[in-house]
């Protein structure tokens, strides 16, 4: 029996510290709850919000609606051989913690991904990446759960159709589904991935000279303790805005006019731009604008020093999209979800 809670404050339970209140709000952790809570009458006609671990998320007003904290809790193999083995994780489990899990089993592929904050069940919602992995590339399937016939149903990870910081879920599915579990394929002869030049820089450095998955959790953790906010300080939701894709074409116009342009060349010849190097030639890092502001070292990050409203934050970021679309002629994309 799911316990619904009225005008419950979501300070605590998003990153970004915003001091709203959701009109309605319930814990879940078994399927029969959810189950029973979708055939109820409890949701009729309310607007709904899934919520993992809050960090990807902007609240510019109090949620009026029904919140559904997901914290169903297990990780279970669920074969294995000499190579590989798949494991089932529910989606309330801490995302960092599960990585933590597979370090110590020695299990390879989520290693680059340590430190990302949230749940295992968002993880396949923006195909979360970071230094050169992305989840995709260990997703094997998940369990959904429809939001409107209660039926427990896989999918496969084709079917997901990730892109960078995309899926289904963000699209055709956003909204209408609940994922439950997600099944992982990981290497038990793991082969790790360093191409990110800053990773082996860092393991030099630590002087790891030959490094498995521990060592590499270990320098990621670093890399990303040492530039972006730690939310337990300053309220954020990562990466603002998701690093813009253009043709090779363009890329080359806006190389000649502005040489240090960062950019990345993509397989499938498009060009990737640094979105943090935009921003900061706008001369917009480290800038603070009442309680909100750009982080001093990571020009992506857009921060809550304390009482910023989530309105505030917005404008910020619209006045940064702004600028970068007039001086580059390239427009940002949000990545986080602003509600
Ligand atoms: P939430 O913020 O709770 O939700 C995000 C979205 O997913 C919402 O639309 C929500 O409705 C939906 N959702 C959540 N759970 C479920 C579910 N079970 N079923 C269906 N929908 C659901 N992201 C990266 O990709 N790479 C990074 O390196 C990275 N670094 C970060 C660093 C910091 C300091 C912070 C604060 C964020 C960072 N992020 C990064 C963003 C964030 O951590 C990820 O997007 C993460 O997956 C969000 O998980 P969450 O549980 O907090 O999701
Ligand atoms: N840069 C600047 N100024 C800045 C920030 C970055 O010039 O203030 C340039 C630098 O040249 C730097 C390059 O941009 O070398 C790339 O920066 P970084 O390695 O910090 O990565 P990012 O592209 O800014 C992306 C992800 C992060 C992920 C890191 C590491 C997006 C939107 N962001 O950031 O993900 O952790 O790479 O792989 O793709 C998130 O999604 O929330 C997130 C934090």
């Amino acid at each position: 029996m799911v316990t619904i809670k009225y005008n419950q404050p979501l300070t605590s339970y998003n990153t970004f510290r915003m001091d709203v209140i959701a009109s309605s709000f319930c814990t879940v952790r078994t399927l029969d709850e959810v189950q029973e809570l979708i055939v109820s009458d409890k949701l009729a006609g309310k607007q709904l919000l899934i919520l993992g671990g809050g960090s990807n998320l902007l609240f510019c007003k109090d949620f009026d609606g029904m919140v559904i904290h997901v914290q169903n809790s297990g990780i279970r193999v669920l074969r294995e051989d000499e190579d590989e083995v798949f494991v089932r994780v529910a989606a309330g489990e801490n995302w960092h913690e599960f990585v933590l899990w597979c370090l110590e089993k020695g299990y390879g592929g989520i290693e680059n991904l340590s430190l990302i904050p949230g749940t295992v069940g968002s993880s396949p919602i923006q195909n979360i990446g970071a230094y050169g992995v992305e989840v995709k590339d260990v997703f094997d399937s998940a369990e959904l759960i429809d939001l409107k016939s209660a039926i427990l149903y896989p999918i496969d990870r084709e079917a997901c159709r990730f892109g960078y910081r995309d899926s289904i879920f963000k699209q055709e599915l956003k909204g209408k589904v609940m994922v439950w579990s997600v099944t992982f394929k990981l290497l038990k002869n793991p082969l790790i991935q360093l191409e990110y030049g800053a990773i082996r820089e860092e393991l030099n450095r630590m002087g790891r000279l030959n490094p498995g998955i521990k060592d590499v959790s270990d320098a990621v953790c670093n890399i990303r303790r040492s530039k972006l906010p730690d939310p337990n300080e300053t309220g954020n939701a990562g990466s603002f805005f998701k690093n813009p894709t253009i043709s090779a074409e363009r890329s080359l116009l806006l190389k000649t006019a502005f040489p240090g342009l960062v950019s990345y060349q993509l397989p499938d010849g498009n060009v990737k731009l640094a979105a943090g190097w935009l921003i900061e030639q706008c001369r917009w890092k480290g800038i603070r604008r009442g309680d909100a502001g750009v982080h001093p070292k990571q020009a992506l990050c857009i921060v809550n020093y304390g009482n910023a409203t989530g309105s505030e934050i917005l404008e910020l970021a619209e006045d940064i999209q702004q600028s970068v679309l007039e001086q580059f002629d390239v427009l940002l994309d949000m990545e986080v979800n602003v509600i």
